[in-house]
């Protein structure tokens, strides 16, 4: 049974991904689930940890294996490629895009992300990339928040915001929260330019 967050994740993948990349795959329940789709004709489950991959069962014959750092990888862009990074640190996703997209082709690829920690690191990233979003939504599962964004990049302004949008903030209760909770955390950190942006969303989308 898949959780919320791995079903959201799943859900932001358009229908016509030829190949997906699921790097820091662990599990590989998001590479494996994808290869049931009859549009999908290959899936990279990539992982640094090699008993990680010793041990992970594959769909199907469409699933193809990899020990190694995700940093690593060639992604030969084409049209339809799909790059999943989700359950890892920002710092971590910025390393990984930093050389897969030393390659990238401006084709409609897509990415979707689901990072753990310092998102708005990421976000600061994905704009200055270009990143074009296509999605985003704050879920609330096991306890835990979590943003998943889509999109791609491509040559002209990134129309991502560095907190979110309404996806994020407008989800009711959620989303009053995980604004409570954020506003916690960048006291704590004395952050004031997060506090005054917090100051600024609920405005717009409160009232929380
Ligand atoms: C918490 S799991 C995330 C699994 C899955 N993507 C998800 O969202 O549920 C993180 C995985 O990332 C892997 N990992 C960490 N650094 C990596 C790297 N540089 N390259 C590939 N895998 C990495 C770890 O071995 C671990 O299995």
């Amino acid at each position: 049974m898949l959780s919320q967050r791995l079903k959201t994740i799943l859900a932001m993948v358009p229908d016509d991904i030829e190949t997906v990349w699921d790097l820091c795959c662990d599990h590989g329940h998001l590479g494996n689930h994808l290869a049931q789709r009859q549009k999908v004709r290959r899936v990279n489950l990539v992982d640094c940890v090699p008993s990680i991959i010793q041990r992970l069962e594959l769909a199907n014959e469409k699933c193809h294996k990899f020990a190694i750092r995700a940093q690593e990888v060639q992604i030969e862009w084409k049209n339809s490629e799909c790059v999943i990074l989700a359950g890892v640190g920002a710092h971590l996703v910025i390393d990984i895009l930093n050389n897969i997209l030393r390659t990238f082709l401006y084709t409609s690829s897509f990415f979707v992300f689901c990072p753990h920690q310092n998102i708005e690191k990421l976000r600061k990233f994905l704009i200055q990339q270009k990143f074009q979003l296509r999605q985003e939504k704050l879920i609330h599962d096991a306890g835990k928040f979590y943003q998943v964004f889509s999109g791609t990049f491509s040559q002209q302004k990134s129309n991502l915001s560095e907190l979110g949008a309404s996806g994020l903030w407008q989800q009711g209760e959620i989303s009053k929260l995980y604004w409570q909770k954020q506003w916690n955390h960048f006291t704590r950190q004395q952050n004031q330019p997060m506090l005054e942006s917090l100051k600024a969303i609920k405005e717009n989308y409160g009232p929380y």
